[in-house]
Formats: C-alpha cells, structure tokens, sequence
C-alpha cells in the first residue's frame, strides 16, 4: 500500500500541479500567437501573456515556489534551475522588445498604409461613381431622349 503524503509533500504536490496547470496555459497562449497573423490581434495577445508570464515567473521564483519544490528537496537541480531564473528575464525582455516592435509596426507604417488604403478607396469610390453617373446620363439620358 503507498505510504500517505505528508502535509508538506501534498502541498508541494498541489503547488506543482498548479504550475502545469499555468503551463499548459501558457502553451495555449503560444500556440494562438503562432497562428496569429494579423498585428491587431498579435498585440493585445502579446500583452496579455507578458502580464500573466511576470505573475507566473515571479510564483515560480518566490521562496516556496521552485526554490522549495525543487532546489531544497533535489539540490542536485539548483544549477539548471538559476540557468532556467536567468532565462525568465531574458524572456521578458524579449517581449517587451516584440512588444515595442509590434506596437510601432501597428501605431508607424500600418497604420500609414490604413490610411493610405482608406484614402484610395475613397478616390477610387468617387472616381468610380462620376463614371457610373456619365455612363447613366450618356446611355440613359442623352441618348435615350434623342429623336
Ligand atoms: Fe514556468
């Protein structure tokens, strides 16, 4: 028969499986961002996993997080759990610089292009318009009311 946790392995037990809960919400997030090809979208996207990835990282680094489930019990893992700390940080760097990119992409050279795309579809609107009236007033006016 298996030996019934103690009060302190059950609670590691729970703070672990809530870390692969988050997990595979992160991995969820990064999969939507992989197939999302519009800016719009990407940003708030980008956004919203940069808050919860500052909450998630900090959860894991906090004394009775990673430090506690790993580091103390299994000090053999304290190594690859500083290179995996370090790596927090240069990813949040990283996307505050994806970020920073998308957000001048969306707020510079798109929103350039939309405007441009909305001014020649109105010139185009209205050139096509005068066509559609001098074609009407030639087919259906002056040439219907000649004799
Ligand atoms: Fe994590």
């Amino acid at each position: 028969m298996a030996k019934k946790p103690s009060h302190v392995e059950q609670s590691a037990q729970n703070a672990g499986d809530q870390v692969i809960e988050e997990h595979r919400r992160i991995k969820q997030s990064l999969d939507l961002l992989d197939k999302t090809t519009d800016l719009r979208t990407m940003v708030p996207l980008l956004q919203e996993l940069r808050i919860s990835l500052d909450e998630h990282f900090a959860q894991e680094e906090a004394p009775d997080g990673f430090p506690a489930m790993i580091a103390e019990p299994a000090p053999h893992h304290a190594r690859v759990l500083d290179e995996l700390f370090n790596e927090h940080k240069i990813i949040l760097s990283t996307l505050d610089g994806v970020i920073a990119n998308a957000l001048f992409c969306l707020n510079g050279p798109l929103a350039t292009i939309r405007r441009e795309v909305t001014t020649i579809c109105g010139q185009l609107r209205a050139h096509e318009t005068r066509e559609t009236e001098l074609l009407t007033d030639t087919i259906y006016t002056d040439l219907g009311t000649g004799d």
